[in-house]
């Protein structure tokens, strides 16, 4: 994936910046947290948010006990199966729960579970899934470790939900599975359990990028089969599956490129028009009352500048509005697999004039910008996976695999902190690779061989154990 500032190339790197978020009240705009409806973020140098608590995530109901059948999982795993607890536990984990057991797999609730979210925010009001394919992930991480300190701490990240990634048709045929995981879970806890879909495979993806090249070229019938082989059996899976509550995030990095990247490498007009076609098909055809969908909006050191705010937010306006302005549209997400932290004092890198220093100040000017739009309405999640360490990167666009990084604020709804701010997320699974960091692989960019890259990485999305290792350890709030 890309997730590079490209404005204003060329100023010194390296150059130590030492900023106060009170020097820079705010992004450009209109000095922060304004929205049009009168809610709105508390502005810029907001603060670092307080609390550190396990996130949504973590059960505090009934839980469901010991997962000896195919039921919900629970409990920490101990096994290396898919499944949370067991290796033939078929199910999916919610974190630690503790209480009494419910031992049919239909589950023990009354009538069917109410899955409105709270106050509209569809993170808030039940817990979000925890992807038993993380759990297994993670728990071969847990396998090659001896320090047992550390082991506790994988332990802990095995109850943190994480974004299922559809980056290709094939994965398709596991997302059944992982709705089905979510929703028997849901049967047992008599909660909403919620899980987060992204959608990435879109023709020509990752267009200024080499690491995410996917498999859809659209010279290649690529629309056709984006529309027909992708987006329609995902709708089919999300629309026989009305009892749950969905959250989808839309095709990462796509149309922040067209806004910034337009003519730079594969980025061509040709691509450009179809990320719009395509990416307002897919908001069309999802658009559902129970799934909610967020679009990928870069993050600070990419949109951060307010002329590169400005350009984002007429084509998102222009996408949303070639959709049919659907309701299932709740707003936006940012900071997706990068690394910038939710608000800083300092920075290593040049800052190039970006106003916005962190996701927090970026939010808001989007906010603003979106308002300009039309679409003041719309809420925001920041992925917080990796950006719980700061002053790791020499270049703000250095976007793969960057040396220190730590895990950041679990997921959580209602963070404050920024305009209708719906929720930290974790999108990016941490562990997951950014890209291949040898010279000479398939799909290599360069990028992800920068001074500031760890080049024993495998390939996009592949599990990277020694990078996991590191975010655990570097993780801000700790585990
Ligand atoms: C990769 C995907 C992967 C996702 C989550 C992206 O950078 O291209 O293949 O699923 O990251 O790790």
């Amino acid at each position: 994936m890309l997730r590079r500032n490209s404005h204003q190339l060329g100023l010194a790197k390296w150059v130590a910046v030492l900023l106060t978020t009170a020097s820079f009240a705010a992004c450009s705009g209109d000095g922060g947290g304004g929205s049009s409806n009168g809610e709105g973020g508390a502005g810029a140098g907001a603060g670092t948010p307080t609390g550190s608590g396990a996130g949504a995530g973590t059960p505090t109901g009934s839980g469901a006990g010991t997962p000896t059948g195919s039921g919900a999982g629970a409990g920490t795993p101990t096994g290396s199966g898919a499944g949370a607890g067991t290796p033939t536990g078929s199910g999916a984990g919610a974190g630690t729960p503790t209480g009494t057991a419910s031992t049919a797999s239909g589950g023990n609730c009354t009538g069917p579970v109410d899955i409105s979210p709270v106050g509209g925010n569809p993170f808030d009001g039940g817990r979000l899934f925890v992807d038993p394919e993380y759990i297994a992930k993670v728990q071969s991480s847990i396998d090659k470790t001896t320090d047992a300190a550390l082991v506790a701490k994988m332990k802990k990240v095995q109850e943190i939900p994480t974004a299922f990634w559809l980056d290709q048709i094939a994965a398709v045929d596991r997302l059944a599975g992982h709705l089905d995981a979510a929703l028997e879970l849901q049967n047992q806890l008599c909660e909403p359990v919620v899980p987060v879909i992204v959608v990435y495979d879109l023709p020509n993806r990752d267009c200024f990028a080499e690491a995410s090249n996917g498999e859809l070229k659209l010279d290649e019938n690529g629309t056709e089969r984006y529309r027909n082989e992708f987006i329609k059996p995902i709708k089919e899976i999300l629309a026989a599956r009305p009892n749950q509550r969905i959250i989808t995030i839309i095709e990462p990095d796509s149309l922040p490129n067209i806004a910034t990247n337009l003519g730079g490498k594969r980025c061509d007009q040709t691509t450009a028009t179809s990320y719009e076609e395509n990416v307002a098909h897919a908001l069309k055809e999802l658009n559902m009352p129970h799934v909610y969908q967020y679009i990928d909006a870069a993050h600070s050191g990419w949109l951060g500048w307010e002329d590169n705010q400005k350009k984002g937010a007429e084509i998102f306006a222009r996408v949303i509005n070639a959709a049919g302005n659907p309701a299932g549209v709740r707003g936006f997400a940012t900071n997706v697999a990068n690394y910038t932290q939710l608000s800083y004092s300092s920075e290593s890198y040049d800052q190039q004039d970006n106003p916005c220093f962190g996701e927090f100040d970026y939010v808001d000017a989007m906010a603003s910008a979106l308002a300009a739009e039309g679409l003041g309405d719309k809420h925001f999640i920041i992925d917080t996976s990796r950006n719980g360490a700061g002053n790791i990167r020499t270049d703000w666009g250095f976007w793969c695999n960057n040396i220190g990084a730590g895990m950041g604020q679990r997921p959580k709804a209602n963070p404050g902190g920024a305009t209708r701010l719906d929720a930290f997320y974790w999108v990016k699974p941490p562990g997951d690779s950014d890209g291949v960091g040898k010279a000479g692989e398939p799909r290599y960019d360069l990028f992800c061989g920068e001074d500031n890259a760890d080049t024993r990485a495998p390939q996009a999305g592949q599990w990277f154990h020694e990078y996991f290792v590191e975010c655990v350890k570097n993780a801000n709030p700790a585990l």
